[in-house]
């Protein structure tokens, strides 16, 4: 592995970063304490730093010591979940019920380490952009750093993100043209027949018995409606009706997640499943009321930026460490809105075979990863906006 060797240097020092933010985790939008240690640190090291957007994110710009027009952004997230962390390490959550349990602090430590190292060097051309995240689990951190101006403000030509991946080998990455994770939606159904004595049905319209029609033929939404190669997850989570034995209720509640990567797939879900629903309730004489929420898009990698970051990647970790085809991942990430906005790549790095997996409460970022992701930051600056390309 071709760590660059200053950054080996500051292994030490990233790991007590690193473990001094596990220690101190913070949820969506109220990342204070992270955001201040950033811009702490970025401007210790002579980075000029923005910070509010989005609350607590912060962007830190540097310029190289060559002349140029480049621009690049390099994104981390700094947020925690809400888990109450199993793993006795010394430096385990201090806070009650909050934990590091996805990685976002080792995340944010790597986009550091880069940034003291490139800012100590400056040896590349342009601007490169250094983006902390808030809020990226369920919050929509990302989206929120788009509508408060992010690219109008840091123009760049492209922007990266990185996930660390336990399950993957240490150092191998995993890369991906086109949709890399998976948009997430969420709907409720009401259906209503009329409640009525459970020995005279024929008084009534059973709203048990149109609901369970309806959640087995939601099903061919996946085998009927959608082309077999494209992907497509539909799953009712919930199903509440009735509450004694001799009375048919008049109304049952459902609701679930729908998992597309397709814009034309997911946008073609909601009239699928209304028509469905429907054409059931009406055959029966019950009715439907819907409710849909759209949350995160899918992460979609572009062309051109995912083979320079696999290139920039290979020349780290060496050729036969990248997967550029690696299977996606049906969870969601909000770097897609970033994505949608700039052309940009998202990649994972392997932490590890036996690593505990992502928001598992046993669950701790591999420092042996540091110096792997800060020199990847750092490689992408030197290498896409090189010192000669004035
Ligand atoms: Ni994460």
């Amino acid at each position: 592995m071709d760590i660059k060797k200053r950054i080996a240097e500051l292994q030490d020092e990233m790991t007590e970063w690193r473990r001094d933010i596990h220690t101190h985790p913070e949820t969506a939008f109220e990342e204070v304490r992270t955001s201040k240690m950033v811009a702490g640190k970025l401007e210790e090291f002579g980075v000029e730093v923005h910070t509010g957007l989005a609350g607590t994110g912060v962007v830190g710009v540097l310029k190289g010591k060559h002349d140029g027009d480049g621009t690049i952004g390099l994104r981390a997230d700094m947020d925690a979940l809400f888990i109450t962390e199993q793993t006795n390490l010394p430096y385990s959550s201090k806070t009650d019920g909050k934990m590091h349990a996805c990685g976002h602090d080792g995340h944010t430590t790597m986009l550091l380490g880069a940034a003291k190292y490139l800012a100590e060097t400056r040896d590349f051309s342009g601007t490169a952009y250094f983006v902390f995240q808030p809020a990226e689990e369920n919050e929509g951190g990302g989206e929120k750093m788009v509508q408060d101006g992010l690219f109008e403000k840091f123009p760049m030509d492209g922007i990266y993100g990185m996930h660390n991946w336990p399950g993957m080998p240490l150092g191998r990455v995993g890369a991906k043209v086109g949709p890399m994770m998976a948009a997430t939606d969420t709907f409720d159904i009401t259906i209503t027949g009329r409640g009525g004595h459970a020995a005279m049905p024929h008084d009534g319209v059973d709203a048990i018995m149109v609901a369970s029609e309806a959640v087995g033929a939601l099903q061919t939404i996946a085998s009927r409606n959608i082309n077999p190669v494209d992907t497509i997850v539909v799953s009712i989570t919930q199903f509440h009706a009735g509450d004694t034995y001799h009375v048919i209720p008049e109304e049952v509640f459902m609701c679930g997640t729908i998992r597309t990567f397709d814009a034309e797939v997911r946008d073609s879900v909601e009239p699928a499943m209304r028509r469905i629903v429907n054409g059931i309730c009406a055959a029966h004489g019950a009715s439907a009321e819907f409710a849909f929420s759209r949350n995160y898009p899918p992460t979609v990698n572009h062309e051109a930026e995912t083979e320079k970051a696999a290139r920039v990647a290979a020349s780290i970790v060496g050729e036969d460490q990248i997967d550029r085809d690696v299977k996606p991942s049906m969870g969601a990430e909000d770097f897609a809105y970033m994505l949608n906005e700039t052309p940009g790549s998202y990649i994972w790095i392997g932490a590890g075979e036996d690593r505990a997996k992502l928001h598992s409460p046993h669950y701790d970022f591999n420092d042996e990863l540091l110096p792997i992701g800060a020199t990847y930051w750092a490689e992408l600056v030197e290498q896409l906006l090189p010192a000669s390309d004035g």
